[in-house]
C-alpha cells in the first residue's frame, strides 16, 4: 500500500501546486491592473508640471512678437497643448482695464494680451476661432463669443473662461494654466464688437 500512498499523495501535491499557481498568478494580474489604475489616475490628478496644461507654460516667441502676429494675421494665437488661445487687448478701450487690468498683460508699448480657455463653458466643446466674422463659434450649440472671448449668444451662461498672464524678465508671456477664471457674465461686455463677415456656425 505504500507505493500507492506515495503516488496519491503526488498528485495531492500537484493539484495544490497548480491552484497555489493560478491564485498567485490572478493575484499578481489584480495588482498589476490596480497598479496601472492608480498611475493613470494620479496622472489625471496630478497638475503637470512640465509645461503642459495644469502648468506655467511661457510662450516660445517674446510677447511683442506674439501680440504683432496676432495683428498682422487677424486671428488669436492657438495654443494646442495649453488648451489656450492668446489674444490681443485694448487697455484703452472704456471699462477694459477694470474688467480685465488685473490678470492680464499690458506691453510697453500699450497693447494687452490674454489667454483664453478654448472650452466652451455650455458643455465643454473646444471653440474654433471663425476668420470671417472674427468671433469665436462652438460647433456643438452655437454659443458665439466676441474676439475678447466675450458672451455674443447662444446657450453658453458666460463669455470663455481665461488664465492670468504676467510677463517673465526676458519678455516672454507667462501663462498660468493651473489658475482658472471664470469668464464674463453675458452682461459684462466691454469691447463692442460687430460680427465682422459671414458666421462660421448658423445655430
Ligand atoms: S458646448 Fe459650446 S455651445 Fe454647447
Amino acid at each position: 500500500m505504500a507505493p500507492s500512498t506515495t503516488s496519491s499523495e503526488t498528485v495531492g501535491d500537484r493539484s495544490v501546486r497548480r491552484r497555489d499557481f493560478l491564485r498567485l498568478s490572478l493575484l499578481g494580474a489584480t495588482g498589476t491592473g490596480l497598479a496601472s489604475f492608480g498611475v493613470a489616475t494620479i496622472g489625471f490628478l496630478w497638475p503637470n508640471l512640465r509645461g503642459g496644461f495644469g502648468a506655467q507654460i511661457t510662450l516660445p516667441s517674446p510677447a511683442a512678437e506674439v501680440a504683432a502676429s496676432i495683428r498682422q494675421e487677424r486671428a488669436p494665437l492657438a495654443y494646442p497643448a495649453g488648451r489656450l488661445y492668446v489674444v490681443t487687448w485694448d487697455p484703452a478701450s472704456p471699462g477694459a482695464d477694470d474688467a480685465y487690468g488685473d490678470d492680464h498683460v499690458v506691453l510697453p508699448s500699450g497693447e494687452g494680451l490674454m489667454a483664453l480657455y478654448h472650452k466652451c463653458p455650455h458643455l465643454g466643446c473646444r471653440v474654433p476661432w471663425c476668420q470671417s466674422s472674427q468671433w469665436f463659434e462652438c460647433p456643438c450649440h452655437g454659443s458665439k463669443y466676441n474676439r475678447w472671448g466675450e458672451w455674443m449668444g447662444g446657450p453658453a451662461p458666460r463669455g470663455l473662461d481665461r488664465f492670468p498672464t504676467r510677463l517673465d524678465d526676458a519678455g516672454q508671456l507667462v501663462v498660468d494654466t493651473a489658475t482658472l477664471l471664470t469668464g464674463p457674465s453675458r452682461t459684462e461686455r466691454v469691447l463692442q464688437q460687430e460680427p465682422e463677415g459671414p458666421h462660421c456656425v448658423d445655430l
